[in-house]
């Protein structure tokens, strides 16, 4: 799950090319290069380590290029060095690469045999050897047609997933590129033709975008592009808008993107409802929520499957989906569901929730279910992603862009889609009177500026996160839907701070974690006035005997708790259905702020990355 970006144009210096690969540096961020063609030949920059690294380098680049490419890296074959970093030359040749490609092992040894000598540890160094030995073979035509005709071959033999950028010395004005299993998009401004990982990369020049399918080759050049098949059958597909804006990709005054992003949990919330609502008809508004074509009257069951902070946002909307639909709701993670017996038919509403819409295991899950004849429904953020192009129907959740590796707007977002789409086959199915209905709407539209008065608690939390930095590991409580919560705390908690933590359902505190409770042991508990408010308490009394150190999370004017706990956070006064929102946002602040205490790299901790595009 590298980053890729490739231009062709009028001319663009070093500095666009690092611009760039910084809006996708959250797809990795270990080693990065850049390749720019001149008529003097190709200049070649690489560096080990962030982006800041190849800053160092950017004066030896030229000062602009009519074509050029660049890549960050999040390693998977050979170590993140500076050899390993793309792009790899062969020859004319020069490539980059998101993907892996399988089936490396056995071109090598065949290039190697044919002469071939390898000067790095990657998968990728394969393909550009390959393709440039494809491009000897081809005997008539111009360089570029040799080339088209090359890569179709070399793509052929490919097996595993991969996003080409390549440029040629023969072809100084054509930029290529190739599509399988890996995200491709193709911008288009006047006079200049960019290709790139994601959308990101490229909004401060164009707002106009094309996806790239799978199994497709494009030419770009600056006054257009072509797009072809792997065998060499053109396509045609008309560019769409995207109406993402670059101040929403900025850091807006906030130290970090993370903070910046936990403080827009309301306006994405709002964006998210805005539309799907129609409180004069007490309706959910199906088409604006992208699920009018898809038969929800119908539906015996739903499954979901996502991964990481997706997963747990889905695991809080089974709670409500199924106490207002009234349909079973099964939620996996897709790196087992893909592999899992499939049980799905034409009833079954498959789910896919995904922030980027990108994760390998979350596309193929997804794939699987459509295969095997289920329903198939997007809940994603980004638009013209993957995984939206590979289900029936998609539902946007408007967050906005997220920059922050540690995703935290996109949960707030995608827990009240899910809310949305609950309502909608609520609705459908009549499970719920109009009254019903028309009370919850009412709840939802509430919560943007509840949450807006949660967020005051960040000066409070600022100061506890002192007390915790030290910690060497947490646990975190909750019963219904404030488990999945607390799953959300721990792993945000875990991630940026690298402090141990674990959730558990507090029924099951006594199965178990209740061995690890002592003195040095922090229990962050999650206990707004819910239905299971008296369990979730007694399970902190439990704690407390045992001599455990409780945080806990409850509404502001709950005395009780107060009293219980050795420090307490104050959510404002609200109902059970908001209640979740609400919890999540002092759990955010609270990793943000241990992890900015301890000086981690809150908006890249270590190896991770924001779209996971590799099983
Ligand atoms: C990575 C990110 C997480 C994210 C997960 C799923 O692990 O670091 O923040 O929750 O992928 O990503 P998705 O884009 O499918 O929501």
């Amino acid at each position: 799950m590298c980053g890729v970006i490739g231009y062709v144009g009028g001319g663009a210096g070093p500095s666009f090319f690092l611009n760039a690969l910084r809006r996708l540096e959250y797809r990795g961020y270990d080693s990065a290069g850049i390749a720019m063609l001149t008529p003097d030949g190709v200049a070649i920059e690489r560096a080990e380590g962030k982006l800041s690294q190849l800053e160092k380098k950017l004066d030896k680049l030229p000062a602009s290029a009519k074509v050029g490419i660049g890549h960050t890296r999040w390693a998977t074959h050979g170590k993140p060095t500076e050899n390993n970093a793309h792009p790899h030359r062969s020859g004319p040749i020069v490539l980059l690469h998101n993907g892996i490609i399988e089936n490396y092992r056995q071109l090598k040894e065949d290039l190697t045999a044919r002469g071939y000598k390898f000067l790095s540890e990657t998968d990728t160094e394969v393909a550009a050897h390959l393709l440039h030995d494809e491009y000897l073979r081809q005997k008539s035509g111009s360089p570029e047609e040799r080339l088209r005709s090359a890569l179709r071959s070399a793509v052929r033999q490919l097996k595993g997933a991969f996003a080409f950028g390549i440029i040629c010395t023969d072809t100084p004005e054509t930029l290529f590129a190739a599509k399988l299993g890996s995200p491709l998009v193709i911008g288009q401004a006047d006079g200049e033709s960019y290709m790139a990982s994601g959308i990101t990369a490229l909004v401060e020049h164009t707002r106009q975008f094309l996806v790239v399918e799978d199994h497709e080759i494009v030419m770009l050049k600056p006054d257009g592009i072509s797009v072809e098949s792997f065998e060499g059958k053109p396509v045609s597909r008309p560019f769409s808008k995207v109406e993402w804006s670059v101040s929403m990709m900025e850091k807006g005054g906030y130290r970090h993107f993370m903070l910046k992003e936990i403080h827009e949990h309301p306006i994405a919330i709002a964006q998210t409802l805005n539309g799907r609502i129609e409180r004069d008809s007490g309706r959910i508004n199906l088409a604006d929520l992208g699920v009018a074509k898809l038969p929800l009257g119908n539906l015996q069951r739903v499954q979901i499957v996502a991964c990481g902070t997706s997963y747990y946002a889905a695991l809080l909307s089974k709670y409500f989906i199924e106490n207002h639909a009234k349909i079973p709701v099964e939620v996996d993670l897709a790196s087992e569901y893909r592999y899992r017996t499939s049980t799905v038919n034409a009833q079954t509403l498959v789910i896919a929730v995904s922030q980027s819409g990108e994760t390998a295991d979350t596309l193929q899950a997804v794939k699987s279910a459509r295969a095997n004849g289920a329903q198939t429904l997007a809940v994603v953020n980004v638009p013209g992603s993957t995984i939206a192009h590979n289900c029936h129907a998609e539902s946007l959740t408007k967050a906005g862009p997220e920059i922050g590796v540690a995703s935290t707007k996109a949960f707030a977002a995608q827990v009240t889609a899910l809310y949305l789409l609950g309502l909608a086959l609520a609705q459908e199915r009549q499970t719920l009177g109009q009254a019903g209905l028309s009370m919850l709407m009412d709840e939802l539209v509430k919560i943007p500026s509840l949450v807006e008065k949660a967020l005051g608690l960040s000066e409070s939390i600022e100061k506890l996160a002192n007390r915790y930095q030290q910690n060497t590991s947490l646990l975190f409580i909750g019963r219904g839907p404030q488990w999945p919560v607390a799953l959300e705390g721990s792993l945000k908690l875990k991630e940026l701070s690298y402090i141990h933590a674990e959730a558990y359902a507090a029924g099951e505190l006594k199965h178990g974690p209740i061995a690890l409770i002592d003195e040095n042991m922090t229990v962050v508990c999650l206990a707004p006035r819910d239905s299971y408010y008296e369990k979730t308490v007694s399970n902190i009394e439990e704690i407390k005997a045992r001599g455990g150190r409780i945080l806990a999370v409850g509404q502001e004017n709950d005395a009780h708790l107060l009293d219980l706990a050795d420090d307490f956070i104050g959510i404002p006064e609200c109902s059970e259905t908001i209640q979740p929102f609400m919890t999540t946002v002092p759990l955010h602040l609270l990793a943000y702020w241990i992890a900015v205490r301890k000086g981690t790299d809150v908006d890249q901790p270590r190896n991770l990355a924001k779209s996971v595009t590799v099983e």
